[in-house]
């Protein structure tokens, strides 16, 4: 399986446990989210065009992330396989996808979606500190790490996403129930979909979900 797709709403895991599966795998984690942010960051033009749709909770056009993302999986890192994380998230993305992955001769993807109960995402949302060294994740309810505020594996800083307030995890939720949650079912019609309990531990969630990749 060349083509992973990591689906869920906001604050299921797809990040932590895209990590997880690039590593258990040597493929690339491949989030439109990542990407965004640090362009944001570099005041690159398409981040900055793209920053007011993320703080405002909402889906930057699919011009802008079907760019992005063509553009990444034509590296050679990503010719063994990848993950996209976050991507696609609308139905015209999607079938996006299903093209881009037509011409590349790569077969058909496998999109996990990430099912967690609704009330814990704002938590996971909210506590969430991510490393500005290392991407690291944590969270300050259910992972939190040694010391405040610093990463346990390099000393870096842990920063809070600017979206991560509870009135943009709103408008983000909302998206995600009205463009991307469809898109369950339009892998599931296509037989290319595998259901993940993203309420389990993100270790047990990990073992299980590697376990299951490499059965496939
Ligand atoms: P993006 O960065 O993709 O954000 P998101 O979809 O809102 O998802 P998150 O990154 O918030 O959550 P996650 O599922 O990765 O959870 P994580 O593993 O970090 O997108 C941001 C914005 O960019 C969008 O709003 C949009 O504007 C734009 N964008 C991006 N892609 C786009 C696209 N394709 N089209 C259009 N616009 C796009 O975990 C969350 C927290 O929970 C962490 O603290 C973690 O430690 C904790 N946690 C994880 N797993 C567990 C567990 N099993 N148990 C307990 N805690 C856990
Ligand atoms: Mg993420
Ligand atoms: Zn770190």
């Amino acid at each position: 399986m060349k083509a992973l797709i990591f689906l869920g709403a906001p604050g299921a895991g797809k990040g932590t446990q895209a990590r997880e599966v690039s590593k258990a795998f040597s493929i690339p984690q491949v989030s439109t989210g990542d990407i965004l942010r640090e362009a944001a960051r570099k005041q690159a033009p398409m981040g900055l065009a793209a920053k007011a749709d993320m703080e405002a909770g909402a889906l930057v056009p699919d011009e802008v992330v079907c760019g992005i993302v063509e553009e990444r999986i034509g590296e050679p890192d990503c010719r063994k396989g990848f993950i996209l994380d976050g991507f696609p998230r609308t139905l015209a993305q999607a079938k996006f996808v299903d093209g881009m992955l037509e011409k590349k001769s790569f077969g058909s993807p496998l999109a996990v979606n990430i099912r967690v109960d609704e009330d814990i995402l704002l938590k996971r949302l909210t506590g969430r500190r991510t490393c500005s060294v290392c991407g690291e994740i944590y969270n300050i309810y259910f992972n939190p790490p040694k010391k405040q505020g610093v990463c346990d594996r390099d000393g870096g800083k842990l920063l809070q996403r600017a979206d991560d307030n509870e009135a943009t995890i709103r408008q983000r939720l909302a998206a995600y129930e009205n463009q991307t949650a469809p898109l369950i079912a339009y892998y599931r019609a296509k037989n290319l979909l595998h259901e993940v309990d993203g309420n389990q531990d993100p270790e047990t969630i990990a073992r299980g979900l590697v376990r299951f990749l490499r059965t496939v």
